[in-house]
């Protein structure tokens, strides 16, 4: 087997959700440009659609990409209130969030919409962070590794050999996210290895080596390098502790 320093780049992701006007993202955005030492580590921020482009225009000629944290999946017309995989490719994004636990438990977002949403990133050039993870209740009921191969299976069936070399996996235990609850390394590691052997039985042992696993939920500075510590964790998605530059600049630090 390869070995994943050498095949994966780690990557962290600060998820932003629902904060920050257009000039709150622009000054830490700023913040980060300029407090983000060079390392191994790729680094992206989501900001909300409205923050997009100003943000962008912040990151631009830095290491920081440009993440969005939802699509629509289809490519333009009468949907009103959506944005379109398209649009977020030109307003500079990279990289989408599709089927966040958010998405999913708030919005109604079902497997399908994910993959459907997955599909249209992949079709604009972008890379899909496909998030998955199981609620309390069915990790309480034992289904959790159930779930989690359900909500992969359900995106990755059907990818080309070109659209898996762009994808990205998060997994995000409902539980953790929030709640300052983490996933221990042990459990955090042992289903990202659930989530390999599974895109491994779908689509290839090649592929899932090739695939960045990231870890999200309650990801803080003092828990980020334990966390990445486990071999088949590659990154960290971040909410919280990505709304100021402090906290999120140490973790990317300590990822690399
Ligand atoms: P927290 O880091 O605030 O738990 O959020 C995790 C998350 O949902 C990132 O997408």
């Amino acid at each position: 087997m390869p070995d994943h320093e050498s095949t994966r780049r780690t990557v962290v992701i600060g998820n932003w959700k629902m904060h920050k006007t257009s000039a709150e993202g622009v000054a830490l955005a700023a913040e980060l440009v300029a407090g983000l030492e060079p390392g191994r580590a790729a680094v992206a921020v989501a900001p909300p659609f409205t923050a997009l482009a100003p943000v962008a225009d912040a990151l631009r000629g830095s290491s920081v990409s440009l993440a969005a944290q939802d699509v629509f999946h289809e490519r333009e017309g009468a949907f009103t209130g959506a944005v379109s995989a398209p649009m977020l490719a030109a307003a500079g994004c990279s990289i989408v969030l599709v089927g966040h636990s958010e998405r999913r438990h708030v919005f109604g977002d079902r497997d399908e919409d994910v993959r459907r949403k997955a599909l249209a990133v992949l079709d604009a050039g972008m890379r899909p962070v496909v998030c998955v993870g199981e609620t309390l209740e069915q990790r309480d009921a034992g289904d959790a590794e159930n779930v989690v191969r359900s909500q992969v299976e359900a995106v990755v069936a059907r990818l080309s050999e070109a659209q898996l070399a762009r994808l990205t996996v998060a997994y995000e235990p409902v539980w953790a996210i929030g709640t300052g609850r983490t996933a221990t390394p042990e459990i955090a590691e042992a289903m990202h290895r659930v989530i390999r052997a599974s895109l491994a039985a779908l689509a290839g042992s090649g592929a899932a080596e090739r695939t960045p696993i990231l870890y999200g939920g309650s990801v803080k500075g003092d828990n980020a390098g334990a966390i990445l510590a486990g071999a088949n964790v590659d990154g960290l998605l971040v909410g919280g502790a990505s709304l100021r530059a402090d906290s999120f600049l140490t973790i990317c630090h300590a990822a690399g």
